[in-house]
């Protein structure tokens, strides 16, 4: 039964990311019966270590619908799963990504220090975890996996949008004749997406927005994200249900992040959220199955 909600979804899907403006114009009244999305942060991150092979396929057998990728880029503009542009916090090593070449970084161990700082999670699977490319992802994780990429300080990277494109147009991952939903890509940087929806404009797209205080959305800010984007993201802790309303009325998509603790999630599907990032896929995979028919 939950696999043809699964397959309901991806249609819509499908029906909502035509190029953003008729996609817009359709969806609004559609999500009600609809299941949210369940997006994998940085991989089932709250079991094992963020952007690693064991959380990313974690967060598949926990049934998240996307593995979240941070995207950063080597000396030698090999794209690259880490949150950091530092090594330092997930590796030990010090220093900038984009100082050490892809060989360099394949020496160093993105395991240990979830051991040490999470013992009571801790394995040793873990230990030695190599930080992997975006290319080995998409060939490990194999084509029925989507991805929600974020393209991470891209004004430290050159090129990194078309390096982007490249390797998901290498593996069939977007462009013509492809299912649109199985990637969708996300930025903090208005300006990097809306280079990727020059070059690709059925990629749908999420503006990531930071909120230091209550978040409030002009209609103004709404009309600029339409131009290039389907939603927007942003931390869960930031918004309330007025503000919701107003981005679902907008017809935009809206994806809070990290929702760890069940009864945020409970809070924020009522409020009708899209979906949300979390660190626990399990958690939010059974609140979420518990409101399915
Ligand atoms: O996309 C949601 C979230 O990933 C953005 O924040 O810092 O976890 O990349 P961060
Ligand atoms: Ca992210």
């Amino acid at each position: 039964m939950k696999y043809i909600y699964r397959i309901a979804a991806i249609g819509l899907f499908c029906i909502l990311f035509l190029p953003a403006e008729s996609a817009l114009a359709k969806s609004p009244s559609h999500f009600g019966p609809f299941k949210p999305i369940n997006i994998s942060h940085r991989g089932a991150s709250g079991h094992a270590p963020e952007h690693t092979f064991p959380a990313y396929e974690l967060g598949t057998i926990m049934e998240g619908d996307y593995i979240e990728i941070d995207l950063q880029m080597t000396k030698d503009g090999e794209l690259i799963a880490m949150h950091d542009e530092t090594l330092d916090r997930t590796t030990g090593e010090t220093g900038m990504v984009k100082d050490f070449t892809l060989a360099q970084i394949k020496k160093l161990d993105a395991g240990s220090w979830f051991n040490e700082t999470f013992p009571q999670k801790a394995k040793p699977d873990y230990l030695g975890l190599q930080v992997p490319t975006l290319r080995e992802i998409i060939e490990q994780m194999g084509p029925n996996a989507r991805y929600y990429i974020e393209t991470k300080s891209p004004e430290f990277y050159p090129g990194m949008e078309e390096k982007l494109l490249d390797i998901l147009h290498e593996y069939n991952l977007v462009g013509e004749n492809q299912p649109v939903g199985k990637i969708m890509i996300q930025s903090f940087s208005a300006e990097s997406l809306k280079k990727i929806h020059q070059m690709d404009e059925s990629i749908p797209l999420i503006q990531l927005l930071s909120y230091y205080a209550p978040a409030i959305i002009t209609n103004e800010e709404v009309a600029k994200i339409k131009a290039y984007a389907v939603g927007i993201g942003m931390h869960y802790t930031a918004i309330s249900p007025g503000y919701v309303k107003k981005v679902r009325d907008s017809g935009l998509l809206i994806y809070p992040y990290t929702v760890n603790e069940k009864e945020d999630m409970e809070m924020l599907l009522d409020w009708g959220v899209t979906g949300m990032f979390t660190n626990y896929p399990d958690r939010l995979n059974e609140v979420i199955g518990k409101r399915m028919p």
